[in-house]
């Protein structure tokens, strides 16, 4: 499994995901993550090259990215809520995947989307930036096999103070992850 984490901060998502990554190795089951706002990553200019020949005209750490993401099942994206949207990097991040989409290069791999948010649930506020974590499953032929929102998160540490729910959600993925 592959998690992308869309914040910079040591906060919340990168918290979740060291957690998950932590969890998941005990079993044996192999994940990386990646911060690609602590990358190198030119943001799309919508040249449309890449849908011509598959390959993008920048030269930076996508290209390793998409090598990883050839060899994985499941991508784990996992954004905080931003405007009740994704977060800039992981929209950067999905941009420069259209090389991989139009060699149908990410079809049939499963997503686990996930958001994070400090707004109550009631305002719909993670559910919408799920919303487009499950949009953008559909539109490049991802299976979305979980999709999941963390309420109420401000403070860098929030996420894992609410153990039950994550403990819940490990459960899940655990079984996605047991399944590839
Ligand atoms: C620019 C900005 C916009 C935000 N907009 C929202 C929002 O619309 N809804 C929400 O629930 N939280 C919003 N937040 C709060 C973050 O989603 C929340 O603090 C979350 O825990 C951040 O995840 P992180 O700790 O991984 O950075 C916003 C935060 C920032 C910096």
């Amino acid at each position: 499994m592959l998690i992308i984490v869309g914040s910079r901060r040591d906060g919340n998502s990168l918290k979740l995901a060291k957690m998950v990554k932590s969890e998941l190795e005990k079993e044996r089951l192999s994940v990386e993550m990646i911060v690609p706002g602590n990358q190198k990553i030119h943001i799309c200019t919508g040249c449309m090259d890449c849908d011509k020949n598959g390959v993008c005209d920048f030269t930076d750490d996508m290209k390793n990215n998409i090598e990883k993401i050839k060899k994985e099942n499941t991508l784990m994206f996992i954004t905080p809520t931003r405007w009740n949207l994704l977060s800039g990097d992981i929209k950067i991040f999905m941009d420069r995947l259209n090389p991989l989409y139009s060699s149908q290069g990410l079809k049939g791999k499963k997503m686990i989307a996930v958001s994070i948010g400090a707004k109550p649930k009631d305002v719909y506020s993670t559910e919408a930036s799920t919303f487009s974590l499950r949009n953008f499953a559909e539109a490049s032929g991802m299976d979305c096999a979980l999709s999941k929102n963390f309420d109420e998160c401000r403070d860098a540490n929030d996420v894992l103070l609410k153990s039950s729910e994550t403990e819940e959600f490990l459960k899940e993925v655990k079984i996605i992850a047991q399944s590839n």
